[in-house]
């Protein structure tokens, strides 16, 4: 085990907690991040911390500044480092093109991209000092499609910003040692189905193949791997 301090934001969430159960596996040092489900983040913490290691959990809406701000000085204050930092939080919404308002592109935006935004510019205020940092942001399996998304439009547009984010952060990190990557999952289990889909043997994932991913992307074994972006989606849509 690596004796390292990994953040998970969106820790309470579907994919999250399988995440982070997984990254204490690794680390030794493990920072759960939950917005309002206090009693699953509670949870979360005393079942990995059964299994050894430092567990704690911080509070902080990330869809401004200062919450993220506060969310990274706290984890910093607690564990005196942090080493790796995965960015969950990304809601979705379908809509119509023609029922989209100006308050959905924001509530989007903010939950997808700028949460993102937030954690890693705080967070690479003490990576780089540190000359060491792994940062995974969450994406979707599209990502890369750069066609036309008429009922998730604004989560398309986000998702795709958060590539160009994760990619244009790579490369100005990679002198600090500093990698950042993306994981994109198809549809999951437990995640929600649209009605009718069929799906082909092997295109839905379980979460725990994410967690995997993310874990591969946060090990020294990942070391020379950054602005790269892993689909887990079993070829689907491809
Ligand atoms: N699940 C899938 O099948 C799937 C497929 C493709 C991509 N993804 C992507 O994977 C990521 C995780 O998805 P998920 O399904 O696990 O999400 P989820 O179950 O909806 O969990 C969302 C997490 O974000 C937290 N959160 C919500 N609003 C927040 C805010 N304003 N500030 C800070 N934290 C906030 C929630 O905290 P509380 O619960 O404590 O309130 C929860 O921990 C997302 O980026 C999503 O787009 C998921």
């Amino acid at each position: 085990m690596e004796k390292r301090a990994a953040l998970i934001t969106g820790a309470t969430g579907h994919l999250g907690q399988f995440v982070a159960r997984r990254l204490s596996q690794d680390f030794s040092q493990i920072a759960l991040h939950y917005l309002k489900n206090k009693d699953k983040a509670i949870q979360l913490q005393e079942e990995i911390g059964r299994a050894g290691g430092q567990v704690k959990i911080f509070s902080a809406d990330l869809t401004a500044e200062p919450g993220a701000e506060k969310l990274i000085r706290e984890v910093y204050q607690e564990f005196g480092r942090l080493d790796v930092l995965v960015n969950l939080p990304g809601a979705i919404k379908n809509k119509n093109w023609d029922d989209l308002s100006s308050a959905d592109w924001e509530d989007i935006f903010r939950s997808n991209l700028e949460s993102a935004y937030f954690c890693l510019k705080q967070a690479l205020k003490i990576m780089r000092v540190q000359k060491y940092g792994r940062i995974i942001n969450i994406g979707f399996h599209l990502v890369e499609h750069l066609g036309s998304f008429p009922g998730i439009t604004p989560y398309a547009v986000a998702k795709t910003g958060l590539l160009i984010l994760t990619r244009t952060a790579a490369v100005a990190e990679a002198g600090n040692n500093i990698t950042v990557n993306m994981v994109s999952p198809g549809l999951i289990e437990g995640g929600e189905i649209p009605a009718g889909l069929k799906m082909k043997e092997g295109q839905i994932g379980k979460p725990e193949d994410v967690a995997e991913a993310v874990a591969f992307l946060a090990s020294e074994k990942a070391a020379r791997i950054t602005g790269t972006n892993l689909i887990v989606a079993g070829a689907w849509k491809m």
